[in-house]
């Protein structure tokens, strides 16, 4: 597939090459990220040069903007003087760059459509947005160099090649997410976090600028809020699970943006039609504004520090009257700083144990007649909405918001899975999909013992790129209701910009992508061929972009014939050799020239590189392949897992050990026991069992009970030949906890293995009631 879009690619630009005066260095024609609803490629080019004209209609001040800010670019990066031309009446350009205002149903609000020939490029579209939209495509269809901040050196082929494009986005709502509470980032940062989203025809930043460990909005009703919520004496050192108890850095770490920050951000994602949507977090996640108003909180009379560690505090906003008078206030101001339709307001995580034991809400349930306390928090969550709403706004909150009855206009963040933005669709609310397991975009994206500390998860870029926001179960006429996708990055382990960028970029273009592609126009192979630009232009950018895209991928497979394990090593990086090594040494071009898959039949360590013109490029891969009686053996399972699959078909004999850093190479059952049979396809002697489980209780996973094997020659009459009793889950550091049966040479060719999942989360703990997860792998037998 590669080679054949490789082959395309070179044809294309050395046509583009032949037909331009310059005779210059061909550049990629169509790399164009989102990729456009329809493109006709064109013979030729349109050349820029000295005093091309960008022709707008007369006094219309927003094309201005957007003509100028085409011209600034194209002078920084190339030194060539583009120039305005304003038309009047009926004249008709013949050349240049044409802006025409027109009505188009077809491409909506934000769409375009543009005809680039030799001598005049014509762009079309209803609103401003549209020629935003188109000047991001032509941006694109230049040399990556147009992105450079300094002109450049090699003075490429600044041309733009011919075509027909009609591009218009799937989704109206195309978001990305950025917590500054937990880490804070300077405003020039955030600027360039906006640029990226503007070049990607995103339009909506949502700014989480609340949460337990800082306030940092400044508000001047509540001047506690910045002097004391917005800093906090210390941070959490390593995970959140690393160590029992805690440790803390000491270190003072804080700030706010003021008010004339905030509205120059502001104002600056406006100028690239992006919209701003605060978030001010409530009822939970509220510790930084309990610390500078304790009153707020239901134990008024406790002394509160702003949190030092991440996680869930069960201090939330109390619902007293006082409360909601200081949330009004502090969203007077917020909707004076941001003129966003929509506010949002959280709602995600609140612990009830408070409001169980608080008087004031105890009261007001009976007096508002609600159930419980879920029903308290959407009363909460309503009369925050009418007050919202009165001001002639929306609000978003996290799909906790449906606990208890949504709020009468709420848009829904589905936050936990597609099921509940499908839920509050079904009640005719409109709904963003960022579920975590494909748009959270601080959990790993590579192999977490070689990434930069991350929160945990796996969601590399080929798995954002195949997420479809509109559910499959979704009836057609709810289908409205989705209006569209955010990608989210959560900084708790995320100090500094370049560390923002790093998780966010390649992903965030393939959120780009599903956000604004036609889903049957989406291709990955086309996309990463399309990305080899991308790179280019997030180099220009001065872009701290992830380069896993490029490492080497391996799958591995058990080869019964053989008797031994396949590995097997693919790149999407083209003109590449991949070199490894088994003997535990780090990849050279000396190493071994992988040809195709290779076996292994014992224990081994394998690394492996991407090397171009002798040069490594990306990270080295490596990973310990065991190969045990197990290994590769097929099984059947009572209880299917259905969120942590593991990442082969068989991973509970894949020969590959689950490890702590790394989630998804386990099987986890929620709420069900293991219960497995393996077959080992021939009776044969055997020595020991053994599976590993892990225990992880702050994350909800907690070891077995319980756990009995069996064995069978016949698969049909199983005998017990080990239990043992663990009880209930004491730890409290996350860790392995390894089991193994030793037998004497027992026949066996069905081994069964039962472990009890303990049920619910116990009394006390944060899930209380909640299913418990049960995790395992591998299941080894040796
Ligand atoms: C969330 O991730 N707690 C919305
Ligand atoms: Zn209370």
């Amino acid at each position: 597939m590669l080679r054949k879009y490789l082959f395309l690619f070179i044809g294309m630009a050395v046509m583009a090459a032949g037909c331009s005066k310059a005779q210059k260095e061909p550049h990629a024609r169509y790399d164009i990220v989102p990729l456009p609803v329809k493109i006709t490629e064109k013979e030729g080019n349109f050349a820029l040069e000295n005093g091309t004209e960008i022709c707008i209609p007369a006094q219309n001040e927003a094309l201005k903007k957007i003509a100028e800010m085409f011209i600034q670019q194209i002078r920084t990066a190339s030194g060539l003087e583009l120039k305005i031309k304003e038309i009047t009446g009926s004249e008709t350009p013949q050349k240049g760059i044409v802006f025409t205002v027109s009505k188009i149903d077809e491409i909506g609000a934000e769409g375009y459509k543009l005809w680039v020939e030799k001598g005049k490029i014509d762009i079309q579209a209803n609103q401003p947005n549209g020629f935003f939209y188109a000047i991001q495509t032509l941006f694109q269809m230049l040399p990556p160099e147009v992105y450079s901040k300094e002109k450049v050196k090699n003075n490429p082929d600044w041309s733009i090649a011919c075509a027909e494009i009609t591009d218009f986005p799937r989704f109206q709502y195309r978001g990305m997410h950025l917590d500054v509470a937990r880490h804070l980032f300077p405003v020039e940062f955030i600027k360039k976090y906006i640029d990226l989203l503007a070049m990607q025809k995103m339009n909506r930043f949502h700014w989480h600028l609340t949460d337990d460990q800082g306030w940092r909005i400044q508000i001047d009703k509540y001047p506690k809020l910045n002097e004391i919520g917005s800093w906090r004496n210390g941070t959490l050192i390593g995970h959140y699970n690393d160590t029992f108890p805690q440790q803390f850095d000491n270190v003072r770490y804080g700030g706010f943006y003021t008010k004339a920050e905030a509205k120059e951000i502001v104002a600056y994602a406006a100028s690239k039609y992006i919209e701003v949507i605060p978030e001010i977090e409530m009822p939970g996640h509220a510790v930084a504004a309990i610390a500078a108003y304790p009153e707020l909180c239901c134990r008024k009379d406790t002394v509160f520090e702003v949190g030092k560690t991440f996680g869930v505090y069960d201090d939330v906003f109390c619902t007293t009257d006082t409360v909601f008078t200081f949330l009004e206030d502090v969203l007077t101001e917020v909707m004076e700083i941001f003129p966003s339709q929509y506010i949002h307001i959280g709602g995600d995580e609140c612990p009830k144990n408070n409001w169980r034991k608080c008087k004031h809400c105890q009261s007001m349930i009976k007096t508002h007649k609600l159930k419980d306390e879920h029903e308290l928090q959407s009363y909460f969550i309503h009369r925050i909405e009418a007050f919202v709403n009165s001001k002639g706004k929306k609000i978003i909150g996290w799909d906790e918001i449906l606990e208890g009855g949504l709020a009468p206009n709420a848009t829904v963040m589905s936050w936990r899975g597609d099921e509940e933005g499908v839920k509050a669709a079904m009640q005719d609310h409109d709904v963003i999909m960022t579920p975590t397991s494909f748009c959270y975009l601080n959990y790993y994206q590579a192999d977490p013992q070689t990434e930069p500390l991350a929160i945990g998860g796996f969601v590399p870029t080929q798995k954002v790129y195949s997420y479809n926001p509109m559910p499959e179960n979704l009836p057609a006429d709810k289908q409205k209701y989705i209006i569209g996708v955010q990608a989210n990055l959560w900084t708790e382990y995320i100090k500094d910009s370049k560390l923002v960028e790093y998780m966010l970029y390649p992903r965030a273009s393939a959120i780009a992508e599903i956000a604004w592609t036609p889903n049957e126009r989406k291709n990955w192979d086309s996309f990463t061929k399309r990305m080899l630009t991308q790179f280019k232009r997030y180099d220009y950018l001065g872009v701290t972009y992830a380069k896993h895209f490029f490492d080497v991928k391996a799958s591995s497979e058990y080869n019964t014939q053989k008797a031994d394990v396949e590995i097997k090593f693919e790149t999407l990086f083209p003109d590449t050799k991949i070199y490894y090594t088994t003997d535990g040494t780090e990849p050279t071009v000396n190493s071994k020239l992988y040809t195709g898959p290779f076996g292994i039949k014992e224990k081994t360590m394998v690394k492996a590189a991407t090397f171009k013109d002798g040069k490594k490029v990306g990270n080295v891969y490596k990973k310990e392949f065991y190969v045990f009686k197990s290994t590769g053996m097929k099984y059947t399972l009572v209880n299917e897992p259905k969120t942590y699959l593991g990442t082969t078909k068989y991973s509970l004999t894949d020969g590959i050990m689950a490890n702590l850093k790394s989630p998804d190479t386990w099987i986890g059952f929620s709420g069900k026991d293991l219960d497995i049979i393996i077959d080992l396809t021939k009776e044969q002697s055997i020595k020991r069992i053994a599976a590993n489980f892990e225990s992880a209780v702050d994350s909800w996973i907690f070891q077995p009970t319980e756990i009995e094997v069996f064995i069978s020659p016949d698969g049909k009459t199983f005998t017990s030949v080990s239990k043992q009793v663990l009880g209930a889950d004491k730890n409290t550091v996350p860790k392995i906890i390894p089991f193994e049966v030793l037998l004497n040479n027992a026949s066996t060719r069905f081994i069964k293995v039962m472990a009890k999942n303990q049920g619910i989360c116990p009394k006390g703990h944060p899930g209380e009631g909640n299913p418990a997860w049960l995790f395992v792998d591998e299941i080894v037998v040796e």
